[in-house]
């Protein structure tokens, strides 16, 4: 069994769906979330993860420099076995230290093709540039932001979309499974 750290910020809405596939999904059987983790102490999805059973722990990144957060996540994570740290909505840049104590196994999913749009605010990029497909990626964690290896991407159908708000509701429900499918085939591949 593939055990997978997921890291938040916020909603927690890919977490969920993961959590779910592990539970009652496509991933049940192949893998499971040991631990939910969060830098934002208030981040809605570390209540969600709790209600879904599984451990969380969070801690405020507030007045801490990036490589000395960094390196006490690393020394908590030393209390859980896994195999891959997965991102999920996780809005804070991974020192270089960090992602180089876990080499090809951070994975993130990105609301856009990494090639043309990186960092925050992918689905507004796609609706002010009224673009009738966008797309989702999952890719590997490099030093760079959203630069690493493409794992697998899928389309977004735009088309006739109307609002922000519509774009991303399109958007998720594509990340939602195609999240848990990519990782499906990554772990059955892979391990
Ligand atoms: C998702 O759309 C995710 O792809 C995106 O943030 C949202 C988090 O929502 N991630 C990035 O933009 C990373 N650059 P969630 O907390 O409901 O999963």
């Amino acid at each position: 069994m593939i055990k997978m750290v997921i890291f938040i910020s916020g909603r927690g809405s890919n977490m969920e769906a993961l959590i779910r596939a592990t539970q009652e999904g496509i991933l049940k059987g192949i893998a499971e979330p040991v631990l939910v983790f969060s830098n934002q102490p208030e981040a809605m999805g570390l209540t969600l993860a709790q209600a879904l059973g599984v451990p969380t722990f969070s801690l405020d990144a507030q007045g801490m420099k990036r490589t000395a957060y960094d390196q006490k996540v690393i020394e908590i994570l030393k209390d859980y076995a896994f195999d891959y740290l997965i991102l999920a909505g996780y809005m804070r840049i991974l020192s270089s230290e960090f992602i180089r104590n876990f080499p090809q196994k951070i994975i993130n999913i990105h609301p856009a093709d990494t090639r043309l749009h990186q960092g925050l605010h992918a689905y507004e990029w796609a609706f002010q540039n009224q673009m009738s497909e966008t797309k989702v990626t999952v890719h590997y964690v490099n030093e760079g932001v959203d630069t690493g290896q493409i794992i697998a991407q899928t389309s977004v159908d735009l088309s006739g979309a109307q609002t922000l708000d519509e774009v991303e509701q399109r958007g998720l429900a594509i990340e939602h499974q195609f999240y848990a499918q990519t990782l499906k085939e990554l772990f059955l591949n892979n391990n």
